[in-house]
C-alpha cells in the first residue's frame, strides 16, 4: 500500500472541524485589526528565500524542499510566507497605492526537518505582516493581534518572550562583544557553534546543546549593546505593551532563527508542547525590501504553526466541538421512489438544510437504522401509501411525534423549524 510521505498528514474528516474552527479564528481576529488576507503560491523561486532568510540559516542550509523543474529552473517550495509576501508586495507594486499593507496568510508550509511531536515537513502557518512603518505602535499592534488570537482561542498556558536585535549597528556592536567572549570558550562550544562564531555568533544563543547553554548564560547581552536609537525604540514598544497590559518576559537570549530580523524580535511558547514549545514567533524586518531589491521599507510580523496551536487546545479540552446535526433524513419504502426523495432533498438544501438520505438501497428498517445513526433531527418517510394521497410523514426524533404533511408543504415545514 501506498504510505504518505513521512512527516507529513491527512487532515481527516473528524478533525476537519477543530481546523475550520481555528481558521475561522484566523479570519475573524485578522479583520478585527484590518488585516487583509493575501494567497501567494506554494513554492517561489528559490533565491526569493535564500536570498530573504539568509544563506547562513537552518531553514536555507538544510531544510527547504528544493528542485529543478523541467526547464531547469531552481523552485523552492515555501518554507515560510515573509519572503514571499515581500517579493509580491514589490512586483504587484501594492505599495505605491497605499503606504501602508496590514496582511494575513494561513496555508501550507515545507521543511525538511526530522518529524516528531509539533513539528512536521509539511506543517500550516498563520501569520501577520504589517508594513510601511518602523512606529513602536506597530510593534505593539502586532503583538497585541497575536495576543487576540490567543485569547479569542482560549489558550492559557502560554508566555510571551521579547527581546530587541537592535539596529545593524547595535548588532555589529553586539556581534564583536559575542566574539570576544565565544571565543574564550571555542574549543567547549558544539561544532555548530564553533562554525558559528566564525558565520553568525548570535545564532549560538539559540543552540539547544546543553554545552553551549551553559556557555551562553553568562554571555554578553544585547540589550548592553544597543545604541540610543534602538534603545528608544525597544522602550517605547515595552511601555505600549505596559500600557495595554500585555505580560512578556524579556529573554535576551531571543535571537530567532531566520536572519531577516533587527530590533523586536519575539516568541509564544507552552510548556504544553514538550520539545517544540514555540508556537509562534516574530519580529521587524526593517531590511528585507532591499535583500529582495525594493527599497528599504520597514515591516513587522508574525507566524503561528496551526498544528502546535491544535495541539494545545486539545490537551486543553478545547475540541469538542459538535458536529452540525442533519436537519432531515429521507427513508423511502421502495425503490421506485428514489427519484421523489432526491427531490425532497433537493428542495430542502436549496433553502439550506442539511438532508442525507441512502445510497445503497437499502430495506426501510435498514434505512431507519440509518437515520437514526445519522443523528438527523427528523426523518422524512415517503411510503407508497402516503405519497397516493400526496402526503409524507415526518418524525422529529428527539419526541418520536409524527406528522402527515403534504408534499407541496415541505419547504414550507422546514422554514419555520
Ligand atoms: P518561524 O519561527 O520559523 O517564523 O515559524 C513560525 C512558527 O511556525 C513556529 O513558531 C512553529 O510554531 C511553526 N513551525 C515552524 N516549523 C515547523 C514545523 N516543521 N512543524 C510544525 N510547525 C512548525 C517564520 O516562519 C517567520 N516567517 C515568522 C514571521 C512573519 N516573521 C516575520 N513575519
Amino acid at each position: 500500500m501506498i504510505q504518505s510521505i513521512r512527516g507529513t498528514k491527512d487532515i481527516l474528516p473528524l478533525e476537519i472541524k477543530n481546523w475550520q474552527y481555528i481558521e475561522n479564528a484566523f479570519k475573524v481576529i485578522s479583520e478585527r485589526f484590518g488585516y487583509e488576507e493575501i494567497r501567494t503560491p506554494i513554492f517561489e523561486k528559490t533565491e526569493v528565500f535564500s536570498r530573504g532568510i539568509g544563506e547562513d540559516t537552518d531553514v536555507v542550509n538544510k531544510e527547504m524542499y528544493t528542485f529543478a523543474d523541467r526547464s531547469g529552473d531552481s523552485m523552492t517550495l515555501r518554507p515560510e510566507n515573509t519572503a514571499a509576501i515581500v517579493r509580491s508586495l514589490l512586483q504587484n507594486k501594492l505599495l505605491n497605492q497605499n503606504p501602508l499593507a496590514r496582511l494575513w496568510y494561513f496555508g501550507p508550509f515545507f521543511r525538511y526537518e526530522r518529524p516528531q511531536k509539533g513539528r512536521q515537513r509539511q506543517f500550516h502557518q498563520y501569520g501577520a505582516e504589517c508594513i510601511g512603518t518602523n512606529n513602536p505602535e506597530s510593534d505593539a499592534e502586532m503583538i497585541l493581534l497575536a495576543q487576540h488570537l490567543i485569547n479569542y482561542l482560549g489558550i492559557s498556558d502560554f508566555k510571551i518572550l521579547l527581546n530587541t536585535l537592535g539596529d545593524s549597528e547595535s548588532r555589529a556592536n553586539y556581534k564583536n562583544a559575542l566574539v570576544g567572549y565565544f571565543s574564550d570558550y571555542s574549543k567547549d562550544l558544539s561544532e555548530d557553534s564553533q562554525k558559528r562564531l566564525l558565520t553568525n555568533p548570535l545564532r549560538i544563543l539559540d543552540s539547544k546543546n546543553k554545552n553551549d547553554i551553559d556557555i551562553s548564560e553568562n554571555a554578553p547581552k544585547i540589550l548592553d549593546h544597543l545604541n540610543e536609537q534602538s534603545r528608544e525604540h525597544f522602550e517605547q514598544v515595552k511601555q505600549f505593551l505596559d500600557e495595554t497590559h500585555v505580560y512578556y518576559e524579556i529573554n535576551p537570549n531571543l535571537v530567532r532563527g531566520l536572519d531577516y530580523y533587527s530590533h523586536t524580535v519575539f516568541e509564544f511558547q507552552s510548556s504544553m508542547l514538550g520539545a517544540q514549545d514555540s508556537f509562534g514567533g516574530g519580529g521587524r524586518y526593517n531590511h528585507l525590501f532591499e535583500q529582495l531589491g525594493g527599497k528599504q521599507t520597514p515591516a513587522i510580523g508574525f507566524a503561528m504553526g496551526v498544528e502546535r496551536i491544535l495541539l494545545i487546545l486539545e490537551q486543553q479540552n478545547l475540541l469538542a466541538l459538535d458536529i452540525e446535526k442533519p436537519d432531515a433524513y429521507v427513508v423511502t419504502a421502495n425503490k421506485e421512489l428514489i427519484s421523489t426523495s432526491l427531490k425532497i432533498a433537493s428542495e430542502l438544501r436549496m433553502i439550506g438544510r442539511i438532508v442525507l438520505m441512502d445510497l445503497f438501497q437499502k430495506s426501510m428498517k435498514a434505512q431507519l437504522r440509518e437515520a437514526n445513526k445519522s443523528n438527523a433531527r427528523n426523518v422524512i418517510i415517503i411510503g407508497e401509501d402516503e405519497l397516493r394521497s400526496g402526503n409524507v410523514t415526518i418524525k422529529l426524533m428527539e419526541t418520536g411525534e409524527q406528522s402527515e404533511v403534504p408534499l407541496s408543504d415541505i419547504s414550507k415545514y422546514f422554514s419555520k423549524s
